[in-house]
């Protein structure tokens, strides 16, 4: 294991990092935990009291490298502890799965069991990206959490949010309250307060529209694709009142889907909306030419680009034209104005969550 603000320090010293000081700040929570896991796991009655605490939750505005400490972190630990890095929302899908699996089972309880399988297959699990909208999530991240620090599991998570904003203003909020006092209880509460948002920066005044389609724009995408993940993708599955809406391609807030793939089948607004919530940076390739041949499509992608537009999400593109030429006759040509004039705006340098 290497001591992680060595590790930070020589990625600023090779031209691999920029230093920021609000970076360096947080560097000893994660040295701290790199330091507590290279120790055996206490047990029983030799467990020294008061307990540290078990975990860091690291929050802040977008681009903040969150992430990519995170990542950074992991990866300097990999292959000496067991160590997973999930994407929460991931995560808990896989929970209620498993938990609707063991009641199938004839299980009544089946929470403890599914908590007991993850602490037996991890000591630390990275969560990026924790949020919490679904009040099935709601009402079982208290207890789940409970049991994963009773077995000693140590918790990295990223999130936008400080705890006390964690699933604001949500159905029975007065029963999920417990869930914050435990991350404040046992986990180190840090903003990482950097003024500067890199993933704009990586992005500014860079292109982010590639007309015509071929292979140029394939691989200019691909460039970008991979200097914004920096890593493995993963399907991205979200829930939209009992629908499957699928992102083929997902890491670090940032998804990458063909125009068929989102515009190609049978999706509406409250999908367009879960996406636009979701990421925070969606890569669409291949936008065809649309007319009324197509006109299902067309409609489906006018409603993805408000959805986008309206949660500002930015957009990296390949598509047959330029915006004003993509929909040119047919039904709703005219409306298809309003669509081009915002593919024009969102690729506008300062274009982007604040
Ligand atoms: N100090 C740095 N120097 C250079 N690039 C950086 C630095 N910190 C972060 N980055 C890069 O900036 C981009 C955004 O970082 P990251 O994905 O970690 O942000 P984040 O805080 O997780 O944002 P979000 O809240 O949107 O998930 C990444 O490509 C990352 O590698
Ligand atoms: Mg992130």
């Amino acid at each position: 294991m290497t001591d992680f603000v060595r590790l930070y320090e020589d990625m600023v010293a090779a031209g691999d990092l920029r230093p920021d000081p609000a970076q360096r700040a947080v560097l000893p929570e994660f040295e701290r935990i790199r330091a507590g896991l290279a120790q055996p796991r206490r047990r029983g009655l030799f467990r020294r009291a008061p307990e540290p605490p078990q975990g860091l939750y690291l929050w802040g505005g977008v681009g903040r490298g969150k992430s990519m400490l995170m990542d950074l972190f992991v990866d300097s630990i990999g292959g000496e502890v067991p160590v997973r890095r999930v994407h929460f929302h991931a995560f808990m899908q896989e929970i209620h799965a498993a938990m609707h699996a063991a009641r199938e089972r004839g299980v009544a309880d089946p929470l403890a069991p599914v908590a007991a399988d993850v602490a037996a297959s991890v000591r630390l699990l990275a969560f990026d990206e924790m949020q919490i909208t679904d009040i099935t999530d709601a009402m079982i991240v208290g207890r789940l959490f409970e049991a994963l620090f009773a077995a000693r599991v140590v918790v990295v998570t990223t999130s936008n949010r400080v705890p006390d904003a964690l699933y604001e203003n949500g159905l029975n909020r007065q029963l999920f309250l417990p869930f914050i006092a435990l991350i404040k209880d046992r986990m180190e509460v840090r903003e990482l307060a950097s003024p500067t948002d890199y993933r704009q920066d990586r992005l500014e005044g860079e292109p982010v529209y590639f007309t015509p389609l071929g292979p140029e724009a394939r691989r200019a995408i691909g460039a970008i694709w991979a200097d914004l993940t920096g890593g493995p993708a993963q399907p991205l599955i979200l829930q939209v009142k009992g629908r499957r809406v699928e992102l083929p391609e997902f890491r670090n807030g940032i998804a990458r889907a063909g125009f068929f793939d989102l515009c190609g089948r049978m999706l509406g607004p409250a999908d367009y909306l879960a996406i636009a919530g979701a990421v925070k940076v969606l890569v669409l390739e291949d936008i065809p030419r649309l007319s009324r041949n197509n006109f299902n499509e067309a409609k489906r992608f006018v409603t993805l680009i408000d959805a986008l537009y309206e949660a500002r999400v930015r957009l990296i593109c390949s598509a047959a034209d330029v915006p004003e030429m993509l929909y040119v006759e047919g039904d709703g040509a005219f409306e298809f104005e309003r669509t081009a004039s915002r593919l024009r705006e969102m690729q506008s340098a300062d274009w982007g969550q604040a």
